[in-house]
């Protein structure tokens, strides 16, 4: 056991450690706070535990380096957004092709066309539409599933996350549904529209399921945002069967589960959704997000712009699909998310899961490591979390916190949020077998 007194000398420690190490950054803070409201452009800059932020000078594929010159191992690798490297070639050599041709026209270009090409022939899904973050996506997804059928209700799994999304923000507490706790300015009632169950609960499933109300249901194929939660065996086949059976569309969000191989869960294990949603990384850091459909929801889609008067959809936003997103995409899925860049990733993701593994045993912990292809999580409790509330009950904050601030500090990023990793095709042996040796130096740390 870890004791609090440890975990509480050990943030002490290592914040004075990170002030001491980093005087650039605390003056670009102090500068930043003139006109940044609470001194960063985007308020999620400050999750890292940090006492200030850490400011980016440069990165490139799987190394980044701060302002005041100290190099990282990126295992954060933007929370997803640069989960094939940072600045991939390719795509900086589109970028800046493009760059040179014009920026948005809300006109197609012919990246267009390749760009459905590739993704269709990747996921399996005929139709395909852009919007320019994952969020967006599940938002114009939401919509769809209730215009074309007709019907209110979504569910969702406790836990979930799809982005800044209102109709997703309920949780289960103690078995009962309520609208997530940190929302700001949230007025409406989610739960008059939105259905929360457990993941990996069929009975919980066929039950909300029954009433025929339901448009969609909108899940990861593992959840990735409470912890890392894989489907138990059947389960997914048993929700696309239900969910076809009550006529309600079943969408995978793959924006994270993507690391599971070139076609996302979806291409590696199956079954295929109603529609499948993708952002972060597949233009390469360049914002942007698809989802995609079946022959029978496009059809369905044409339905309801027929029988609705001409204008709003309240669907798509300006930029969506704009020139530079377009080349960046077509780089991206053409030339970085391959197979042979998964065939690199894979395995490393394996021997990280393994390093991390034998790094706990070594001290004696009772905590679990899992991972979804590419993506890994250590969490710090023995048994694995089959749905929201296990995950939730798992969390420790304080330790987390300690644990990232001691690896910064020795030039490993890991995701702010819980203790997530991601192999990039330019992660090297040597970056995962260091994560494990500092990991162990920060547990040992913590035991004394
Ligand atoms: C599964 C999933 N979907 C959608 C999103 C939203 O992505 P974005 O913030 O780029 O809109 C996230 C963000 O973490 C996510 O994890």
């Amino acid at each position: 056991m870890i004791a609090p007194a440890a975990i509480a000398r050990m943030i002490a420690d290592e914040t004075a450690r990170f002030t001491a190490a980093n005087p650039r950054s605390a003056a670009l803070a102090k500068d930043a706070a003139r006109h940044w409201h609470r001194g960063v452009p985007f308020h999620w800059m400050l999750d890292w535990g940090t006492p200030f932020p850490l400011f980016a000078a440069r990165a490139e594929g799987s190394r980044l380096w701060d302002a005041d010159g100290h190099v990282y191992d990126d295992f954060c690798l933007g929370d997803t957004g640069s989960m094939f490297g940072h600045s991939p070639v390719p795509v900086s050599r589109a970028i800046a092709r493009q760059g040179a041709q014009g920026l948005t026209f809300m006109l197609p270009t012919e990246d267009a066309v390749a760009v459905g090409d590739l993704l269709a022939e990747r996921f399996g899904l005929p139709f395909w539409q852009i919007t320019s973050t994952a969020s967006e996506a599940n938002r114009a997804v939401i919509r769809w599933c209730r215009g074309i059928t007709g019907r209110d209700k979504i569910i969702v799994f406790n836990g979930c996350y799809h982005g800044a999304v209102d109709d997703v923000f309920v949780d289960l507490r103690d078995g009962v549904p309520e609208l997530r706790r940190s929302l700001v300015g949230q007025v409406y009632d989610m739960r008059e529209h939105t259905r929360v169950i457990e993941f990996n609960d069929l009975a919980a499933l066929e039950a909300a399921l029954a009433p025929g109300d339901v448009a969609c249901v909108l899940t990861e194929p593992a959840l990735t945002n409470v912890g890392m939660m894989l489907p138990d065996p059947g389960y997914l086949e048993a929700l696309r069967d239900l969910t076809r059976r009550h006529g309600t569309l079943l969408v995978f969000d793959e924006t994270h589960t993507i690391s599971t191989g070139p076609g996302g869960w979806t291409g590696t294990h199956g079954p295929l959704p109603d529609l499948f949603v993708l952002g972060k990384p597949v233009a390469g850091g360049v914002p942007c997000a698809v989802y995609g459909f079946s022959a029978d929801v496009a059809e369905r889609m044409e339905h309801v712009r027929a029988a609705n008067e001409s204008g709003h959809s309240g669907i798509g936003t300006t930029l969506s699909a704009n020139a530079l997103a377009l080349a960046a995409m077509r780089a991206a899925l053409a030339e970085v998310m391959t197979p042979e860049a998964y065939a690199h990733m894979l395995p490393l993701a394996d021997r990280l899961a393994e390093t991390l593994r034998t790094t706990i045993a070594a001290h004696d912990l009772d905590w679990h490591v899992t991972h979804v292809g590419a993506r890994g999580e250590f969490i710090c409790t023995g048994t694995p979390p089959r749905n929201g509330t296990e995950a939730r009950a798992a969390m420790q904050g304080d330790l987390e916190r300690a644990i990232h601030l001691y690896l910064i500090n020795r030039g490993i990023l890991i995701a702010p949020f819980h203790n997530m990793t991601l192999v990039c095709p330019a992660t090297t042996e040597d970056q995962v077998a260091r994560l494990g040796n500092v990991l162990g130096e920060c547990l040992s740390s913590l035991m004394e």
